[in-house]
C-alpha cells in the first residue's frame, strides 16, 4: 500500500468509509486532505454503527494516526463534539494530528452559507450548510483565519474583527440578518484553542516523516471527483479538490510520492443536491434504488437522487485521478434488479458523446445510451469470495471494469467488513 489515495469516483456516497476502514486496518497514517465536516462516513464494527463527518475513519484503530492536512477546512465545535462521541465509545482519539495550515471554519461562514443558498433561490447549490464554502472563500480571499491563528490570541482577535467588519456588512446590508458579536466569538474559540492545542503541528512534516519510514498512508478523499471544484460539475460542486492532486496539495506532499489511487465506485450512482445529472432516474425504479441502497444523507439526512451506473462519468474520473484500481460497492443492491442497465454514451443537442462533456449545457441536455444486463436475483450478501457470485453478477462487474479500463480489486456485498470480495 505504502502512500494511497483513496476517493470517490463519482458524486460522493460512493461508501468510500467502509473502504477505506478496511484499508485503515493495514495503514499507519490515515489524512484527510480536503473539505471538512460536508462529509459522511458510516462505518460499521460489529454491531455498531459509526458516522464520522470530519476526523478521518482510521481513528479507530489505535495503530493509525489520523491526520486532517492543511487542505481542510475545520470547524472546531464539530471536531471536538466527534472527539467526544468517539471517547463515549471507548475510541481514543488522542493521536489525531491538526494542520496548523488547515482554515477555521467560523460562526459567519455557517450563517453565510444558509442565507445564500437562500438568496440563490432556484439557482441554489443543494450545500450541506456547514459553512463549507465560505470558508474557502476566505481561504482563497486571503481574509481566512487559520488553526494556527488560534494560539496567538492577539492576531486571531484582529483577524477576526477585520472579518466581521465585512461579514457583519454582508449579513445585515444584504441578507438582512443580525450582526455577530466579535467578544462572544473569541470567547468561544479561545476555548477550542487550549483543547485542540495537543493536537496541532506541522502535518506535512508528520506525512513526510512517515512516507519516509516506509509507513502505510492513506489519504483519504472526501465527497468525489464529480463535485471537485476545477473537474466536478461546476457550480453544483463543493468548493475544495477532492480528485487525487489534491491529495498532494491539500497534505503538503509531493504527487511522485503517491503510489495508488483508489477510485471507489457504487454500482449504481447518486447524487445529492442540484445540478447535471445524466442518469438521474425520476421513476419507480429511481424510488427502489433510493430505498434499498438506504439513500439518505450521513450528514444532512437528504433522499439521495440514484441513477444506473454512468460509464462515460467513470471513465473520465478513471482520467482525471489517474486511477490505479477500483472499489465496487453496494452490488448487493442491485440484486433486486431484473434489468441491470450501464450507460455507456450520451447523445446531447444532436451529437454523441463517449467522453464527459465539458460544456455545461450540454451536459445537461444529456440523454443516456444504455446497455442492458439480465439481474441475477439471488442474494449475495453472503458471498465471501468472488467466485461464489452467480455468473451475472460476476459478468456485470467485468464489464465495468473492462468499460473502465482499470482492474476492480474489492467489490463490496454489504455494509459489513466481512462483505468485501478480494480480487486482488
Ligand atoms: P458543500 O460542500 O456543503 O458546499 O456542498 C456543495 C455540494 O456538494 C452540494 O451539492 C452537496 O450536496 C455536495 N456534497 C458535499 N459533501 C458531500 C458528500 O460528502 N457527499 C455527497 N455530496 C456532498
Amino acid at each position: 500500500m505504502p502512500a494511497s489515495v483513496i476517493l470517490g469516483a463519482q458524486w460522493g456516497d460512493e461508501g468510500k468509509g467502509k473502504i477505506t476502514d478496511l484499508l485503515a486496518e493495514k495503514a499507519d497514517m490515515v489524512v484527510r486532505y480536503q473539505g471538512g465536516n460536508n462529509a459522511g462516513h458510516t462505518i460499521v464494527v460489529g454491531d455498531e454503527k459509526f458516522a464520522l463527518s470530519l476526523i478521518p475513519s482510521g481513528v479507530l484503530y489505535p495503530n493509525v494516526t489520523p491526520v486532517i492536512g492543511n487542505g481542510c477546512v475545520i470547524d472546531p465545535k464539530v471536531m471536538l463534539e466527534e472527539m467526544a462521541t468517539l471517547r463515549g465509545r471507548g475510541i481514543d482519539p488522542s493521536k489525531l494530528l491538526v494542520s496548523g495550515n488547515a482554515h477555521l471554519i467560523m460562526p459567519y461562514h455557517r450563517k453565510l452559507d444558509a442565507v445564500i443558498e437562500r438568496f440563490l433561490g432556484d439557482a441554489m447549490i443543494g450545500t450541506t450548510k456547514r459553512g463549507i464554502g465560505p470558508a474557502y472563500m476566505d481561504k482563497y480571499s486571503r481574509f481566512g483565519i487559520r488553526v494556527q491563528d488560534l494560539f496567538d490570541p492577539r492576531i486571531f482577535r484582529k483577524k477576526l474583527e477585520v472579518a466581521l467588519k465585512d461579514k457583519n456588512k454582508q449579513l445585515m446590508k444584504v441578507y438582512n440578518q443580525l450582526p455577530l458579536d466579535v467578544d462572544t466569538i473569541y470567547d468561544e474559540y479561545m476555548v477550542y484553542a487550549d483543547l485542540l492545542a495537543d493536537h496541532v503541528t506541522d502535518t506535512s512534516l508528520a506525512v513526510w516523516e512517515a512516507i519516509d519510514r516506509g509507513d502505510n498512508v492513506l489519504f483519504e478523499g472526501a465527497q468525489g471527483t464529480l463535485l471537485d471544484i476545477d473537474h466536478g460539475t461546476y457550480p453544483f460542486v463543493t468548493s475544495s479538490n477532492p480528485t487525487a492532486g489534491g491529495a498532494a496539495v491539500g497534505s503538503g506532499i509531493g504527487p511522485k510520492q503517491i503510489d495508488n489511487v483508489i477510485g471507489v465506485v457504487k454500482a449504481y450512482i447518486s447524487r445529492v443536491g442540484t445540478g447535471p445529472f445524466p442518469t438521474e432516474l425520476h421513476d419507480e425504479t429511481g424510488d427502489r434504488l433510493i430505498e434499498i441502497g438506504g439513500e439518505y444523507g450521513v450528514v444532512t439526512g437528504r433522499r439521495r437522487r440514484c441513477g444506473w451506473l454512468d460509464a462515460v462519468a467513470l471513465r473520465y474520473a478513471v482520467r482525471i485521478n489517474g486511477l490505479t484500481e477500483i472499489a465496487l460497492t453496494k452490488l448487493d443492491v442491485l440484486s433486486h434488479f431484473d434489468t441491470i442497465k450501464i450507460a455507456t454514451s450520451y447523445t446531447s443537442l444532436g451529437e454523441r458523446y463517449t467522453e464527459f462533456p465539458r460544456q455545461q449545457r450540454v451536459l445537461y441536455n444529456c440523454a443516456p445510451h444504455y446497455e442492458e444486463h439480465e439481474g441475477w436475483g439471488d442474494d449475495i450478501s453472503t458471498a465471501t469470495t468472488f467466485g461464489a457470485l452467480p455468473e451475472r453478477a460476476r459478468s456485470y462487474v467485468e464489464r465495468i471494469e473492462e468499460l473502465a479500463g482499470v482492474p476492480i480489486t474489492t467489490v463490496s456485498v454489504g455494509p459489513s467488513r466481512a462483505a468485501t470480495l478480494d480480487r486482488r
